[in-house]
């Protein structure tokens, strides 16, 4: 028996995957306690249940990872037969190593703590990284929404789109969008310069007049995408630019930041509740049957298939 536990983070993706996997969400309460402790109760019977608790690790990222670990111990001590979390978009997962002495590696602390509540196995959207696999002491099964962006960008396209990585950790997925809409690559050359300073220092690949497609995993301050874009029209690409990303966290002044750019669109995925767009050329699209998809084939036994990648 499957049961749908929605945490706080995006309880409308919850309901969506809900819908389109015939189910109703499993009835719970989530509370603080006058001290600010966070409470959770189970009120549906879950004994014996395939348990999958949904929630992106987004801001505030440590209530929604303490959530996501009571609700998870929450299962277990009531019975729950496997517990996955579905977490759609990995908070920590780009302090993936140490970069200077002295340093935790996030991303492993957190991978520990899921394992420490009886998760099973993890199901993430586009993981920052592929060392998420090796940290996870449990089954990680990493599903890839860039198919899904790149067939919603697919109509609105010019024949000459390039497809652009905003740096070196996003090619692989800029390749694989451009090869699915069998468009050329180019990419940024960018140095991070602390959390929410980068500086792109060129582009590889041939952009001059062309139309240019920027594909991220993320989007959180807008720093990437709008440094980007500066060097992409300095190297003569065409404006307007289009966007992709899996994740919108758009944090701190990020809206009013991309605002100020050439910018044909910006597609995103509910990974993470969507902000209000305002003026922005903002296109949302769910992923309720992607996971939906995901859930079902994992629960069957026949894999990922197709679905499963790190963007
Ligand atoms: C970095 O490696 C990621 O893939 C993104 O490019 C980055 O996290 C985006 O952050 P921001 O929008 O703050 O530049």
């Amino acid at each position: 028996m499957l049961s749908i536990l929605a945490g706080e983070a995006n309880r409308p993706l919850a309901a969506a995957l809900a819908v389109q996997l015939e189910t109703d969400l499993a009835e719970r309460t989530i509370e603080r306690f006058p001290d600010g402790e966070i409470h959770v109760a189970v009120k549906s019977g879950i004994r014996g249940h395939d348990v999958h608790i949904v929630q992106p690790l987004c801001p505030p990222v440590d209530a929604h990872l303490v959530e996501t670990m009571m609700l998870a111990d929450a299962s277990h001590r009531a019975g729950a037969a496997h517990i996955t979390a579905v977490l759609p978009y990995y908070g920590y997962a780009r302090q993936d190593r140490r970069s200077a002495p002295g340093e935790p590696v996030g991303a492993r602390v957190v991978a520990d703590l899921l394992a420490a509540v009886h998760v099973d196995s993890v199901l993430v959207v586009d993981p920052h990284t592929r060392a998420l696999e090796a940290m996870l002491s449990v089954p990680l099964e990493p599903i890839s929404a860039i198919p899904l962006l790149a067939a919603t960008l697919r109509p609105e396209l010019p024949d000459d789109a390039v497809v652009v990585a905003p740096d070196l950790g996003a090619v692989k997925r800029a390749e694989r969008f451009a090869g699915l809409l069998d468009l050329p690559m180019a990419f940024v050359r960018k140095t991070r310069l602390s959390g929410d300073t980068v500086r792109a220092e060129g582009v590889v690949g041939d952009v001059a007049g062309r139309v240019p497609v920027i594909v991220d995993d993320m989007i959180t301050t807008g720093g990437t995408i709008v440094s980007a874009t500066q060097v992409l029209l300095d190297a003569g690409a065409r404006a307007p630019v289009t966007v992709a990303a899996t994740h919108g966290l758009l944090v701190g002044d990020a809206l009013e930041a991309l605002g100020q750019l050439p910018l044909q669109r910006i597609h995103l995925t509910d990974s993470v509740p969507p902000p209000d767009s305002g003026a922005l050329p903002l296109v949302t699209t769910s992923l309720g049957e992607l996971l939906a998809d995901a859930i079902r084939r994992l629960r069957r036994g026949t894999g990922l298939g197709q679905l499963g990648g790190y963007g």
